[in-house]
């Protein structure tokens, strides 16, 4: 954790300039920015430095042009929503290395803010190519990597320029990785993981990590129904990956090998169609019937494993119960959510969320606030779950 240095070590930045990587990649609704979380997150790292006289360049990409430019994923489209959270006017330059990036940069002041240009437009960007991370290291000072949701990629402006200009992690990449360490690195037990989402072969290798992790692992949603199908359960018309029985039963080994309890749910909410508010029953997962889907976990189940988290300190959550979009297969979630809100307020319980649905589940149940820390990353977050190296984490601490 104390392996890379943050903006405490950063010295004196007045007109230098510092080169930030940022997420940007923000959804978009009707040409503007439909939900600012992320951008919000970079902002107490861009005001320290521009309060402090820095030149700060935010670097991000947007979307997905492979190497080409595409106006339609430019960042001049996310100026505004950049400009409304930090409250005051942001500069754009068209390029993020060359003279066009050169060129603009020269005309900043200290303590002014501007985006540059999706690195994405160049294909160096994404194939981590030195020329290209040279490029991007002239037109800065310093480099502040605050972007943990990109971490995941080893590209020019996460990976290449962390070893070409002194590196920092900014305050949000600093608060993620205390998180996440807290979370899984060095954590409090007994220790609970909740896994939810619809599919099974999305999260092996998550799951396959965490059963050597915690000490208890709730799996829900309808990768729990491949779960069940592995011990015989019949479970009707249900969302089931029948192929992975053998990869859910390997889990099931390498948990019993190493001490993680597995928790599926033993009563389930079946309806015979998928659609908002249908006619349901509340079943045993043995009574399932032919013509009927599990769709969210049980009141009884969902009481029993918040009796496990009354019991742990620790708590890394990923994924919905069950159904969680459509009414009334959230029931669940929101339980369970709410239980490991109380039981962080109360200070019993450190708990960690991420991955994309995750926060939208969170939100839905109005608890996201109260968990310990809620992370911005989807991919990033998954592949910290899956124990895999994150190559823009280690550049920092190299
Ligand atoms: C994200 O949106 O999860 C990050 O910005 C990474 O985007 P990518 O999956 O296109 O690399």
């Amino acid at each position: 954790m104390s392996s890379f240095k943050t903006l405490d070590d950063i010295g004196d930045v007045t007109g230098k300039r510092v080169l930030v990587r940022v997420d940007l990649n923000v959804p978009m609704s009707d040409g503007a920015v439909a939900d600012d979380t992320r951008i919000r997150a970079a902002m107490p790292t861009i005001r320290e430095l521009s309060d402090k006289g820095a030149i700060v360049l935010l670097l991000a990409h947007f979307g997905r042009p492979k190497g080409a430019k595409n106006p339609t994923q430019s960042l001049s489209l996310v100026i505004d929503g950049v400009a409304d959270v930090l409250g005051h006017s942001v500069m754009f330059i068209p390029d993020c290395i060359g003279e066009g990036a050169q060129a603009g940069v020269a005309v900043l002041a200290p303590g002014d803010v501007a985006v540059l240009e999706n690195t994405r437009f160049h294909a160096g960007e994404e194939k981590n190519d030195p020329a290209f991370a040279d490029a991007l290291a002239e037109i800065g000072d310093l480099y502040v990597n605050n972007a943990f949701s990109a971490a995941h990629r080893a590209h020019g402006s996460t990976e290449g320029i962390a070893h070409r200009l002194p590196a920092y992690a900014g305050r949000a990449m600093e608060a993620e990785l205390k998180a996440l360490d807290a979370a899984l690195g060095n954590p409090a037990h007994p220790v609970a993981a909740v896994v939810g989402g619809a599919k099974v072969s999305s999260k092996i290798d998550v799951l396959k990590n965490l059963v050597g992790q915690v000490d208890h692992l709730i799996i829900g949603g309808g990768m729990a129904n491949t779960f069940l199908a592995a011990r015989g359960v019949d479970v009707g018309k249900s969302l089931c990956e029948h192929d992975l029985v053998d990869t859910a039963n390997a889990i099931f080994d390498a948990a019993d090998k190493a001490g993680c309890t597995i928790h599926l749910p033993y009563d389930v909410v079946v309806a015979k169609q998928f659609a908002p508010n249908p006619p349901t029953r509340t079943v045993n997962v043995h009574e399932v019937a032919a013509d009927e889907m599990i769709l969210d976990v049980g009141p009884a189940a969902v009481e029993a494993l918040a009796d496990v988290l009354k019991n742990c300190r620790t708590l890394v959550w990923n994924g919905p119960l069950g159904a969680f979009e459509t009414p009334p297969f959230d029931t669940a979630t929101v339980a369970l959510a709410k239980t490991a809100a109380a039981l962080t307020r109360e200070g019993s319980l450190i708990s960690v969320a991420g991955g994309g649905d995750t926060v939208a589940a969170l939100n839905h149940a109005g608890v996201a606030q109260d968990f310990t820390f809620v992370s911005t990353a989807g991919g990033a977050f998954l592949e910290w779950m899956e124990g895999k190296p994150l190559p823009g984490v280690d550049a920092l601490k190299a």
